[in-house]
């Protein structure tokens, strides 16, 4: 008899996690300041005209955590105490219909978004193409008692996916790499979404100079 719940799994390689943290202090201050700021529309999500928002004063625990969070992400994944700078801040948001399409974040290290007012949708974290790299063949059928168990949201087979949701609550800061491409599905509902988005970019000098990858 083979034993396969002592099978051995190794994780050979691994795609950029997303890291969730979670804010400690009041959200509903927070939320009016940002709700009340002025916004350009977009074809997407209206963000707001101010593309600096954690610099302001009534943000500033927010932005301390932030700091302190894309640090902790740095550390733990990229295993760097390097410094890492919040570069712009703004704010997104959505009502009813309001969606992101897919994208990346260009000239940023670390991204991340805090979200001040959420329903259930989650964010999209894409990485097309994935399972064509992976394997020689993609089997079409998935045994029917794994396809009910994704289906009731039970299971989730990574090594056959190319997208993963991940959970958006209020009062949550997402952390990912800024090169992870992400979308969010379109506000179903009457209530508006709410985020603050970010980048990042580690403080200079960085890199080894004899390696010859040193910035300065
Ligand atoms: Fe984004």
């Amino acid at each position: 008899m083979i034993d396969f719940d002592q099978v051995q799994r190794y994780t050979i390689f691994q795609i950029p996690p997303v890291h969730i943290y979670e804010y400690k202090g009041h959200i509903d201050s927070l939320y009016n300041y940002v709700m009340n700021l002025e916004y350009r529309e977009k074809t997407d999500n209206a963000t707001s005209k101010r593309l600096d928002i954690l610099e302001h004063k009534e943000l500033f625990d927010l932005k301390r955590f932030c700091s302190e969070c894309v640090q902790h992400y740095s550390f733990e994944v990229c295993g760097s105490k390097n410094p890492i700078d919040i570069q712009q801040s703004w704010s997104n948001l959505a009502n009813m219909n309001d969606g992101h399409r897919q994208h990346y974040h260009s000239n940023s290290y670390l991204s991340g978004v805090f979200y001040l007012r959420n329903d259930k949708t989650p964010i999209i974290f894409h990485m097309d193409g994935l399972i064509e790299k992976n394997f020689f063949s993609v089997l079409p059928e998935i045994a029917p008692d794994v396809q009910i168990e994704i289906e009731q949201g039970r299971k989730y087979l990574p090594s056959r996916s190319d997208t993963m949701a991940v959970p958006a609550q209020t009062g949550t800061l997402l952390v990912f790499s800024s090169r992870s491409s992400h979308s969010v599905p379109p506000n179903a509902t009457n209530n508006p979404r709410l985020s603050i988005a970010f980048n990042t970019f580690p403080k200079l000098p960085f890199g080894n100079y004899e390696s010859l990858h040193h910035i300065k």
